[in-house]
């Protein structure tokens, strides 16, 4: 029971900085420029290039994806259960060739960790890799990945910024199996009670909207909002997001830091703020995606901010057709979300490429795409999916996630991946935890990121 897809206009505002920030980040996507260093971080999110590869450029030697045999695919734990499945069929399609799953922790730093290690140590034992859209560069500068036939893969099809974080200069290195865009899910049930109508289009609806319900009974132990907030890269897409609602940005479209601003304040203060006035529970600060998805379902959040694999699991548990879903909120209206979502690679190291890369095509195709959105309410890359007559009868708010995706901002897409999300989660943490005022965590955050850029 979505709500709001009928009000575009809902989504269809958008501060204007980060408006005008997805805007260049499409311009650097067709244009296809090199790689930019305007004094900022190193941007590599260059556009689609012609080349049609072919040949793994990765440093074990291999030139060309050859070698035929069992592979391993290694994504983050799958909560949905959706996986397995596709793999099965993909083992019965190929008796000799199976892929072995292999799954690591739901924290994205913990699976970053991990991968780097095995890559590292050039290890043969991941085979595939699900990357998160935001490590494309960080793993191909640094030769952990191959480039892919970018030609072997049906890119027009898919939307056209999620096709952007698989790649890094000269070409594609991953390619995207689902994307990913935050939404607001609302009980939507206790708001009717509470006689408000609609979810909340900004944070001061969302918080007037939170008194009302906690005047219900049923409603008098919950708390308002949660989101991902504690020290990991959830945190970082939920300050990003923040700062984005009310018309800041984290870094500029050449990659040049201007966190520094009240309008970042604002952003900022909001998650603070709520921490402090306890609109966000004290354990919220503790919650990755599980922990929130837990404690919506379990009755103790009034609203929350997920991706939307919730949405499937949401509807197999206490709160089933209790709750809808919008776009975040932000400060004067809608706000903007970060574009998440993973792709797949495969690893420079890896044995038996023809395997790897042709698997890749498999897992990434349109298809499955379909089975990952049926099963389990993944965003797909395709666009056609989002207009699917049956898809939208399964999940109403299809139009809405495929805007929100559309108009999603790209966290930096530098190579130093690594450094810049691990300064953002040390500041914003800071001001969450009360320790610095949210100035002085910006301004920190601010020489930070100019310290990194200038390496
Ligand atoms: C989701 C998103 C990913 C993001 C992560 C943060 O997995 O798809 O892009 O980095 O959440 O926790």
């Amino acid at each position: 029971m979505a709500t709001r897809t009928s009000a575009p206009a809902l989504i269809a505002t958008r501060p204007t900085r980060p408006a005008a920030t997805a805007k260049s980040h499409r311009t650097r996507v067709l244009q296809c420029s090199a790689t930019l260093v305007a004094a900022g971080l190193v941007l590599t999110a260059c556009g689609s290039s012609d080349d049609d590869g072919g040949s793994g450029s990765g440093p074990a030697g291999s030139t060309s994806f050859e070698g035929r045999g069992p592979i391993t695919y290694v994504a983050g734990k799958d909560t949905t259960g959706s996986v397995q499945p596709v793999l099965d069929r993909w083992n019965k399609l190929h008796p000799k060739e199976k892929v072995t799953f292999i799954q690591l922790p739901t924290d994205a730093d913990a699976q970053r960790q991990q991968m780097i290690q095995n890559a590292e140590t050039k290890s043969d034992a991941y085979s595939v890799l699900s990357l998160d859209v935001v490590w494309t560069s960080e793993f191909a500068a640094h030769q952990w990945i191959d480039k892919l036939p970018e030609k072997q893969f049906p890119l027009d099809k898919m939307l056209k910024p999620v096709v952007a974080t698989g790649q890094y200069r000269d070409g594609l290195y991953s390619v995207p199996v689902s994307a990913d865009g935050g939404l607001l899910y609302s009980r939507t049930d206790l708001l009717k009670k509470a006689g408000v109508a609609e979810p909340p289009a900004t944070w001061a609806e969302m918080k007037s909207a939170c008194a009302k319900v906690k005047k219900l009974p049923e409603a008098k132990d919950m708390s308002c909002y949660g989101g991902q907030l504690q020290k990991y890269e959830g945190l970082t897409v939920n300050f990003s997001e923040a700062v984005n609602s009310a018309g800041g940005i984290v870094t500029d479209e050449n990659g040049k830091p201007d966190v520094d601003t009240p309008e970042a304040r604002k952003g900022l203060d909001f998650l603070a703020d709520s921490v402090k006035d306890g609109t966000i529970p004290k354990e919220g600060i503790t919650y990755l995606e599980e922990d929130s998805r837990q404690a919506f379902q379990s009755g103790k959040l009034i609203f929350l901010r997920n991706w939307p694999y919730v949405y499937s699991l949401a509807e197999k548990s206490e709160v089933a057709g209790k709750f809808g879903v919008s776009p975040l909120p932000g400060l004067n209206g809608p706000g903007s979300s970060s574009l998440g979502g993973h792709n797949v690679a495969v690893s420079s190291y890896a044995k038996n490429k023809a395997t790897a890369l042709d698997f890749a095509k498999f897992f990434s195709n349109e298809e499955n795409a379909g089975t990952f959105l049926k099963e389990a309410s993944l965003a797909p890359p395709y666009g056609a999916l989002y207009d699917d007559k049956a898809l939208v009868g399964q999940y109403p708010y299809l139009p809405v996630l495929k805007e929100s995706i559309l108009r999603a901002v790209p966290r930096p897409q530098v190579v130093q991946y690594g450094d810049v999300t691990s300064k953002i989660q040390q500041e914003a943490y800071a001001a969450l935890t009360g320790d610095k005022s949210s100035a002085q965590a910006l301004k920190d955050l601010q020489k930070d990121l100019e310290k990194a850029a200038a390496q």
